[in-house]
């Protein structure tokens, strides 16, 4: 069977689907409740699709004028090292270079191999001069 070349498209990933390529990724998991009331929240959104399956995201969140974050940047291990992260982190800076204001702080976290592909957008480590700090939040 021939496949489909990938198709990007910039929107929101559903739940499920969102959740089940964070987990692919060897990303945490999202509980059902903090993605569904997340994911319409984002700013903006993309996605890289095989037909219909979800092979690669990536999403902004914050509020759209002084902090931007850059989350959920994930393409699925079958997929990976073709470009597709550089494709989505490309729509991204697409959207930021079209929407955020001047002074606008755009963060992220850089997991494993994860920086070399952000150093290549402008991003930089905030480390020395200031660390990321983070908590999970835990019932
Ligand atoms: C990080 C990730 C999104 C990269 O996606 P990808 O589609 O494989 O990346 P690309 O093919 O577009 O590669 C872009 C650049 O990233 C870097 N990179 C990607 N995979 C790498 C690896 N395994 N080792 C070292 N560098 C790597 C390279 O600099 C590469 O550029 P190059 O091909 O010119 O060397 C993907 O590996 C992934 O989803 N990882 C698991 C989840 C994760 O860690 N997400 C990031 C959370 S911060």
């Amino acid at each position: 069977m021939q496949s489909t070349a990938p198709q990007q498209i910039n929107e929101i990933p559903g739940v499920e689907e969102f959740r089940a390529l964070r987990i692919a990724c060897g990303l945490s998991d999202r509980n059902n409740e903090a993605a569904s009331i997340g994911l319409p929240n984002s700013l903006f959104a993309t996605t890289i699709r095989q037909g219909k399956r979800l092979i690669a995201m990536g999403r902004v969140v914050g509020d759209g004028g002084c902090n931007f974050e850059v989350v959920d940047i994930a393409v699925h291990p079958d997929f990976q090292r073709q470009g597709l992260g550089q494709k989505v982190m490309q729509a991204i800076m697409d959207y930021l270079h079209a929407h955020a204001p001047e002074s606008a702080y755009v963060s992220m976290i850089a997991d494993d191999h994860a920086p070399a592909l952000y150093k290549k957008f402008g991003f930089a480590p905030t480390a020395p001069a200031s660390i990321g700090m983070a908590l999970k939040i835990k019932r």
